[in-house]
């Protein structure tokens, strides 16, 4: 949901200074980002209005101190990429202005991790131990309008290990000024659903919760305009309401569209709630929920209906994070990652484990993209990972208060098509378990009537303990974590679980994935002649043979594979980031994602590996694999055919394929994988494959063997970034020969510079094992490649990134900040 400012005017307070005044009374919510003081570590009476706060840090917002490094080895530190956590404070100076007296204003958090503390001019507003959860206070008792005001927020993460896996440290997500006038829509206070959908007609429920926090009673009007894509108005509809003084109301509305356009990952359609309230005839707010015209299905044979289609789930599960950036990611490096996976023929992410920004849940509403919206990773019983401070240390108090804020904020998003309540909980196998699911089962469904909720289990069938069938049966759909884990146990899994309980409803909520460091083929040798080559072949088969399974069978609805991207945390020393993406933490994509799009899109694909650059190795069989959803392949070496490969079944999974697929006997059949081998005795020169579909040729691949690295060659993802001291522009460097060709072993250090209207916000080069500084001005290639995210500095012009390195040219890009 989007409570966007329908009135953009002015800013409304400025650090230490007074800015004009809004015109009207209506909502205004601005950046609270820019223009706080920071101090690492603890600092007492800080909270106190004039606490001398001078020698502080001065920073922008978002912001994650443990990004900042250095990496060490500690007891412990697996789980937190091996960085620093500990505690910090920040604190803000800022005038509201006099004319906002009567108002509302209030301070939003999309996430601070963790254990917040925030006091407004010396008063204590409250805390929230869990560091993923979007939260806000009331701050217009205690303001001083028209003059200084001071917010200070303690930040505790110190006691670790509290997750599994990277968090971040700070308030690494975006804060908010809110104003209103006292007759206002509630604080997440909309909720939009659709009954009945089809490409004719659809019935939209609209209700709103409306608050009146001034003393006397209101009458007042509740206007709703459906605004299609285009903001053009395609529905009204107004109703009366009488809210007591301090009181509230909610209105219930229902209106009808004709031919609706319908949300779908083709078609990421979006439609808008207008609510504007009046009050003797002048308007007190407007408010806008974004929405989509969809409607979701889990059934217990076709899986998952979108729209009353079915639609295969082909998920990935993905961390927070985002590599150099830390837990602090602008918008663009998530919608750069997504589009990565759109590519990929990803439909689905899972948000594991944890809520996530609520700019991600935009991008997935714009993009297409269909969530598993999950909200812990621990409930009463603790994790070995995390026996001391994981989050059932608050459960009891806050898990209720966490879930309904957390359904509040996302429920109206039309990418959102089932809840996670939890993965891998120990409370699957404890008694007390089933009684805790209830619990958040009731928050669920009262709080969303109108989304199944899952858990991801990973004891189904398992020894020691299996989680009772009255918890899975308790499920809307039961999640099924690793049916993969070993060989078989998806048939074992699904098709004697289904046969037994034919009433459920299936999903793969986390599975494995093909993985592995990009560029590194070690695990490709040695070699001999007639040795199987597939050395990662336990994985590689466990994930094609689960792939096919899941893709046959209608009645698993999808499967989300551990993970899509690379992650930090969940490593030992001396890595500190977790390989199991099919993209790197820099955004590259790895051979692995070659495989998923060969399976997850139509248009041809065919991708070789490993590089053709092995100097030393001339005579020596090297294995050459192939991704592809060609009938078959032809591979050439240097021009001489090293013979025709295919499969028995063509895109297996795909059973229309397979079906349909004619018998012919000029293609030699040569594997019911899911992928192509040759074995090729080593020379240089280039290896070309030629793809066939039908026996016409669609796609052909070249790679050649690289040379000495000469040159730096920068490629930019967008030339024009919003000089707005957010946006950012992602640079793949990379290291090449004299022909362009990159250098697949390159690993020359490269320095960086800039100038003009950007700074460096991160190097990164995917290796798990770099301890490099994330925010220096140098970094190793790995593999050939590093990543460089340049940042606006806020003011618009040129802004210029060199690279250099001895023994090779140098290079520069330029980049517009408008
Ligand atoms: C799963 C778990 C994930 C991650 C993964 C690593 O069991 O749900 O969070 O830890 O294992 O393989």
């Amino acid at each position: 949901m989007k409570n966007n400012t329908t009135m953009p005017d002015s800013l409304i307070y400025q650090s230490k200074k007074t800015t004009k005044a809004r015109s009207a009374a209506l909502r205004t919510r601005e950046s609270f980002d820019f223009g706080w003081k920071f101090f690492k570590g603890d600092a007492a009476q800080a909270q106190q209005p004039d606490f001398n706060d001078q020698e502080w840090r001065d920073l922008d917002l978002p912001h994650d101190w443990s990004i900042e490094g250095p990496f060490a080895e500690k007891p412990g530190s697996a789980t937190f990429a091996h960085l620093p956590a500990g505690t910090g404070w920040y604190r803000k100076n800022f005038t509201v202005l006099a004319s906002y007296r009567n108002q509302q204003v209030s301070i939003e958090f999309d996430g601070v991790y963790q254990h917040s503390e925030v006091w407004i001019n010396g008063h204590y507003l409250g805390k929230r131990p869990y560091g993923y959860i979007s939260f806000y206070y009331d701050i217009t008792p205690h303001l001083n309008f028209g003059s200084g005001n001071v917010i200070a927020i303690r930040v505790d993460n110190s006691h670790q290990p509290n997750c599994r896996w990277y968090s971040g440290s700070g308030i690494y997500r975006h804060t908010w000024l809110l104003v209103t006038d006292k007759l206002h829509v509630a604080h997440w206070g909309t909720f939009v659903t659709c009954g009945k959908v089809s490409e004719k007609s659809a019935v939209v429920r609209i209700k709103t919760r409306v608050q009146n926090e001034s003393k006397n009673d209101a009458k007042c009007v509740l206007k709703t305009v459906i605004l299609d894509s285009n903001g053009r108005p395609v529905q009204t509809t107004e109703t009366d309401g009488d809210i007591a003084g301090s009181g509230e109301f909610e209105f219930i509305e229902k209106v009808k569209i004709d031919k609706p356009v319908l949300w779908s990952p083709e078609n990421p359609y979006l439609y808008t709630v207008r609510s504007t309230l009046e009050q003797q005839g002048k308007s007190t707010d407007i408010y806008d929920t974004v929405f989509g015209v969809r409607s979701i299905e889990f059934d217990t044979d076709k899986g998952f209906l979108l729209n009353g289609r079915q639609v295969k789930l082909h998920g990935v599960c993905l961390h927070h994070e985002a590599g150099a950036l830390g837990a602090a990611v602008p918008e663009r490096a998530w919608e750069r990652r997504l589009e990565k996976l759109k590519a990929m023929g990803c439909n689905a992410v899972r948000t594991s484990h944890n809520p996530y920004a609520p700019e991600f849940m935009d991008l997935c509403d714009k993009l297409g993209l269909l969530v598993m919206d999950e909200m812990f990773d621990e409930w009463n019983e603790p994790k070995p990972q995390t026996p001391d401070y994981g989050y059932r240390i608050y459960f009891d108090e806050w898990a209720e208060r966490d879930v309904t804020d957390f359904i509040r904020r996302d429920r109206n998003h039309p990418c959102v098509v089932i809840w996670s309540a939890g993965n891998e909980v120990v409370d699957q196998v404890v008694p007390a378990g089933v009684k805790t699911l209830k619990k958040l089962l009731d928050i669920f469904h009262r709080e969303d009537p109108t989304r199944p909720v899952t858990v991801g289990c990973d004891r189904i069938v398992a020894e020691p303990k299996a989680v009772p069938q009255e918890f899975l049966t308790l499920l809307d759909v039961v999640g099924y974590n690793y049916v993969d884990r070993w060989r078989d146990r998806y048939e074992k899994y699904y098709s004697l679980d289904r046969q037994a309980f034919p009433q459920r409803k299936f999903i793969g909520t986390e599975n494995g994935s093909l993985g592995g460091i990009r560029g590194d083929y070690s695990y490709l040798f040695p070699v001999e002649p007639g040795t199987d080559m597939r050395r990662n072949k336990n994985r590689w088969i466990d994930f094609e043979q689960m792939w096919k399974f899941v893709s046959t069978y209608d009645y698993v609805a999808g499967d989300f594979m551990w993970t899509g991207i690379d992650y930090l945390g969940e490593s030992n020393w001396p890595r500190k980031a977790n390989t199991s993406g099919v993209i790197d933490t820099c955004g590259f994509e790895k051979d692995t994602w070659y495989f998923c799009q060969s399976q997850w899109t139509e248009k041809p694909v065919l991708h070789l590996f490993p590089h053709w650059t092995w100097p030393g190795k001339e005579g020596e069989f090297i294995p050459v694999l192939c991704y592809t959803n060609c009938d078959s392949v032809e591979l050439f070496l240097n021009g001489k055919s090293l013979g025709i490969q295919s499969y028995w079944f063509p895109r297996y999974g795909m059973r229309e394929n397979y079906e349909n697929f004619p018998a012919r006997n000029d293609i030699p059949r040569t594997t019911s994988d899911l992928h192509l081998t040759w074995t090729v005795p080593y020379q240089p020169g280039t290896l070309r494959a030629v793809g066939t579909r039908d026996g016409k040729i669609v796609i052909t691949e070249e790679i050649a063997t690289a040379g000495k690295p000469v040159k730096i060659g920068l490629a930019i993802d967008r030339k024009t970034i919003k000089a707005d001291r957010r946006d950012i522009a992602h640079i793949t460097v990379s290291v090449l020969d004299a022909q362009g060709l990159i250098v697949p072993e390159a690993d020359n250090e490269i320095s960086f510079g800039i100038q003009g209207e950007g700074r460096i916000l991160g190097l990164d080069n995917g290796d798990p094992a770099s301890h490099e500084d994330y925010h220096g001005s140098k970094r190793k290639a790995f593999h050939g490649l590093c990543l460089a995210i340049v940042q606006s500095t806020g003011k618009t012009g040129l802004i210029k990134l060199t690279a250099t390195a001895p023994g090779l040219k140098s290079t520069g890009v330029e980049i517009t900040g408008k």
